[in-house]
């Protein structure tokens, strides 16, 4: 039988925050305006995966599937210094690949199911999950569409999240036209792109924004074990920490 395990999102307050951090077997949304550190985020969990249990980590590999082209090795590579990992090893552990459409990211998809298969994986990271079905699907006549074709990669990461004991983590930007969050749930400009089916798909739903400063807070919206709660975080060289 699979175990479920956290892995350490590298802030001791934002891990206390989720209970010890994002847990394998579940899909989550990490979304915010421009600069708050998703990918930041991402890039640290691409590292601590990787380490020992004791480190926070799931002593695992890692797939990135990159949507925007913000993937940056050295920074793999400073994150990994922070922890004292091998700065080569750690990126051979991440099987990177760049999607330039919502066909190729289904695909990619699919065909990380033989990595997966390996049992060697414990991270799957989606940066971003919504922008190639923002560019792919224009306006409100294809949104039907979008909302269908991004209900079935949902399901699928959510299968392969149970099936290979994994971490989703998704990032997705909020929708800065007023028009647009209004088509969904609300009128505050402060809504994630990908609309209800996203919203419902996630476990665990995670809202960052910036605070004084460097400080960047991270707010738990909707989660089925943590209360909601802020943690505030910062982003270092070695990624993201207290
Ligand atoms: P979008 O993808 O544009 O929506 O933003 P994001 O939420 O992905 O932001 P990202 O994770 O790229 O965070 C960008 C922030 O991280 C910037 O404010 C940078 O100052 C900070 N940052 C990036 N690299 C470093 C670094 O090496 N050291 C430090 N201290 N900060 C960094
Ligand atoms: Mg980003």
């Amino acid at each position: 039988r699979k175990r479920c395990i956290r892995i350490s999102t590298g802030s001791k307050q934002l891990d206390a925050a989720l209970n010890g951090g994002f847990q394998t077997m579940s899909l989550n949304e990490v979304y915010g305006e421009f600069r708050c550190g998703k990918t930041q985020l991402a890039h640290t969990m691409a590292v601590i995966a990787q380490l020992p249990k004791e480190m926070g980590g799931a002593e695992g590999k890692v797939a990135y599937i990159d949507t925007e082209g913000t993937f940056r090795p050295e920074r793999i590579m400073e994150i990994a210094e922070r922890f004292g990992v091998d700065p080569d090893q750690a990126c051979e552990n991440i099987a990177y690949a760049r999607a330039q459409n919502t066909e190729m990211q289904t695909e990619l998809l699919d065909g990380l199911a033989a990595n997966f298969a390996t049992n060697e994986y414990r991270l799957l990271v989606i940066d971003s999950v919504m922008s190639l079905y923002r560019t792919d699907y224009v306006g409100r006549g294809e949104l039907s569409e979008r909302q269908q074709v991004l209900g079935q990669f949902l399901r699928r990461a959510t299968q392969m999240a149970e099936e290979f004991n994994l971490v989703v983590l998704m990032t997705n930007q909020v929708m800065s036209d007023p028009g647009a969050s209004a088509l969904f749930a609300g009128v505050d400009g402060r809504k994630p792109a990908g609309g209800h089916i996203l919203a419902h798909a996630s476990t665990t739903r995670l809202l960052l924004r910036k605070g004084r400063g460097e400080e960047r807070v991270a707010k738990i919206v909707d989660s089925p074990d943590c209360p909601e709660r802020e943690a505030t975080y910062i982003i270092t060289t070695g990624g993201i920490n207290d």
